[in-house]
Order: C-alpha cells, then sequence, then structure tokens
C-alpha cells in the first residue's frame, strides 16, 4: 500500500515523507494554530469574504506547503455543511482549483475532498469530467462505494475506525480485531469487488484506530494514516527490523559443503 499521512502538520509531513496528504477542515483547523504560522494565516483569513472564504484561503495555503512536500496528490476538504447541495459543493471545489492555480499548483496534484452523499457523488461526476480529481470521503457503505465507482471517481476513502466506534458501541465486549473489525471487512469487501470489476477508482482506506487494522488492510491502494499511527508503525517496524537482525546473528554459520557429495 501507498501511505499517506492524515494531517495538516508540516512538521510531521517532513518527518514521515508519505507519498500524499489528506486534510480536512479539522486537521487544517489544527495546523493553522502553529506558532510559526498562526499571524500570517489570520492575515490571509481576514481578507476573507466570509467564513466559507476564509476556511479555503487557510486550506490552500497549508495545502501548498504540504504540496511542496509530497511527491503526490494533496486532497482538501470541501466544507462538509455543502454536502447535501451539488450546485454548492461544485463552486467550491472549482474555487479551490482556482486558489491552487494563483499558488502555481495544476490540478493533478490536487484532490478535492467531496462527501459521498448522493448530491456530492453528481458534483464528483461532474468535476472529474472538467478534469477536477476528486476523494469521495465520509464512505460508509458498499452502495456508496459502487455509485463512486459508477460515477468514475478517482479515489475514494471508505472509513475504517468510525464503522469499529458505532460496533463498539453496541457491543462493548466482542472481539472486534483483525479481521473480525466491522470496518476492516467492509473496506475489503469494497477493494475486492473494484479489483474484482475493472473499477479504476484507487480505493484509500481512511479514519484508523490502530495498527491492527492497518496490518489487516495491508495490500490495499493506499492507506491514509495519523502521524500517531505512522509513528507508531514506524516503531513497529524498527523493532521487527531489529528482531531479524537479531535472529540473523543468532543463527550459526552454515556448515562447510562435504565437496566428496
Ligand atoms: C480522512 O480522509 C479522514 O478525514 C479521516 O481519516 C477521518 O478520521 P476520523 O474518523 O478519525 O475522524
Amino acid at each position: 500500500s501507498t501511505v499517506v499521512a492524515d494531517t495538516g502538520d508540516i512538521d510531521a509531513i517532513r518527518r514521515f515523507q508519505p507519498t500524499d496528504a489528506t486534510t480536512n477542515p479539522s486537521l487544517i483547523l489544527q495546523a493553522a494554530q502553529h506558532e510559526a504560522r498562526r499571524e500570517r494565516l489570520a492575515a490571509i483569513a481576514r481578507q476573507a469574504t466570509d467564513i466559507d472564504d476564509a476556511l479555503d484561503a487557510v486550506a490552500v495555503e497549508i495545502g501548498s506547503e504540504i504540496s511542496s512536500l509530497v511527491p503526490g496528490f494533496v486532497s482538501t476538504e470541501v466544507s462538509a455543511r455543502l454536502s447535501f447541495d451539488t450546485e454548492a459543493t461544485l463552486s467550491r471545489a472549482r474555487s479551490l482549483i482556482e486558489r491552487y492555480d494563483r499558488h502555481g499548483i495544476g490540478p493533478e496534484r490536487i484532490l478535492i475532498k467531496v462527501a459521498s452523499t448522493w448530491e456530492g457523488i453528481r458534483a464528483a461526476r461532474q468535476l472529474e469530467r472538467e478534469g477536477i480529481h476528486c476523494n469521495l470521503t465520509l464512505l460508509f457503505s458498499f452502495a456508496q462505494a459502487q455509485a463512486c465507482a459508477d460515477a468514475g471517481v478517482t479515489l475514494v476513502s471508505p472509513f475504517v475506525g468510525r464503522i469499529l466506534d458505532w460496533y463498539r458501541a453496541e457491543w462493548p465486549d466482542a472481539d472486534f480485531m483483525g479481521d473480525n473489525d466491522p470496518g476492516v471487512k467492509s473496506v475489503k469487501r469494497i477493494y475486492e469487488h473494484y479489483k474484482g470489476h475493472g473499477y479504476g477508482t484507487i480505493v484509500m482506506g481512511a479514519s484508523f484506530r490502530n495498527a491492527g487494522e492497518i496490518l489487516a488492510l495491508a495490500g490495499c491502494d493506499r492507506l491514509t494514516l495519523s502521524p500517531a499511527l505512522l509513528s507508531e508503525l514506524a516503531e513497529t517496524e524498527g523493532r521487527l527490523e531489529r528482531k531479524l537482525v537479531a535472529n540473523d546473528a543468532e543463527t550459526s554459520p552454515p556448515e562447510p559443503l562435504d565437496e566428496t557429495e
């Protein structure tokens, strides 16, 4: 799987060097509080015409900085407030692309994140026809995934952890680890269906809660992971690597071949 960082935190992106990065409005808000950027971003936000305009301006500022650090896509989200309005989603998405263009960043580097509602999927279908790539988010079901694939979207982000959260709330004592995790099952079903039917839409697992979910979905096209999970994974890999080296050292050298045999 290609590793994607689910964060607006520039320092984390420098540290983990992911291929792509995904953001959402709350991640952008967190990133905007960073001491090094707060003043500059506040000045940019003050020039905006309204709150949506301010959020978009800040998201594109941060997204542009991220795009200089990753080789692949940067995902920027259309406010979830517009999830049930196709026209509003279309105009917001186009304006985000125009903003990126003013920063010298073309649409081939950007994924516009759109909620996987019926209205969002209709907007995404139109955006893809205009050459604007979309990442369909807030995707929890097979039906949403099927509609996204039929709409020809570039990428879907089926959620893992939020499905697990709901099951845990309902059945607190059940064992939902690894392949028993209902979020993992949902993403696997979508992935297998897409691959089995030749859909070109990329599947990027999102909303992870633990390393077990990541391992169970290794092999999925992409996985977008928080910095906390990325560092957990890096530590696990480090431990694994050390274990392998230790095992090698413990192994006795092979006996010389008996050349008479
Ligand atoms: C990614 O696209 C999503 O914004 C993110 O993974 C959501 O994660 P959450 O369920 O932890 O909010």
